[in-house]
């Protein structure tokens, strides 16, 4: 299994990937516009054959003015069913976490998870380390609630 940064041909394989894991789903041109703007933070995982088996989508967030601390957003990331738990997400987490820091200085990393998501919430809190930043009501499309988390990024 390879890990490395998004190229525009992969952004099909990342919205089939997206599609086939998640409810939440973003048109082609948001994809193109986290890979155009911000290459260094997006990563695929990709088998032998080199289909993508997984993604991280992530951006560096720009709401909160200019005053406010960059820092990186994690916008989606998955991996087919079939290659979880052999730590590929970990991997894709951390790749595009060096390069927020060290390319774009951020201070920090948020996203938001389902409260429900008892993977994703492993992933984030017991192995890297996220803790819960605020609780969003309603936060999604179907009336579930999220967690805002973050991950310091300063050294
Ligand atoms: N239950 C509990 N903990 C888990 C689970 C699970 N099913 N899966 C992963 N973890 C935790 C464990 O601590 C694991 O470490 P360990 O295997 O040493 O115990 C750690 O996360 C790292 O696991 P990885 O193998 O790196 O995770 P994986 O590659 O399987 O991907 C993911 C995890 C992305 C959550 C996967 O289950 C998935 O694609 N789920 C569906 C899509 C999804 O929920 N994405 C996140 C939505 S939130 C957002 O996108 C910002």
């Amino acid at each position: 299994m390879n890990i490395r940064p998004v190229r525009v041909e992969d952004l099909p394989g990342m919205q089939a990937c997206n599609l086939q894991n998640l409810p939440e789903n973003y048109t082609m041109r948001y994809y193109l516009y986290h890979a155009m703007t911000w290459p260094s933070l997006s990563y695929v995982a990709e088998d032998h054959k080199g289909r993508i088996v997984g993604y991280i989508l992530a951006k560096m967030d720009e709401d909160g003015g200019e005053d406010a601390e960059p820092h990186g957003h994690v916008t989606s990331i998955s991996i087919l069913r079939s290659y979880r738990r052999l730590g590929l997400a970990k991997k894709l987490m951390v790749q595009s976490q060096e390069a927020m820091a060290t390319i774009y200085r951020a201070s920090f990393v948020s996203l938001h998870v389902r409260k429900s998501n008892r993977a994703a919430l492993g992933l984030y809190r017991d192995t890297l380390g996220f803790t819960v930043q605020d609780i969003e009501k309603k936060y999604y499309a179907d009336g579930e609630d999220a967690y805002a988390m973050r991950l310091s990024l300063k050294p």
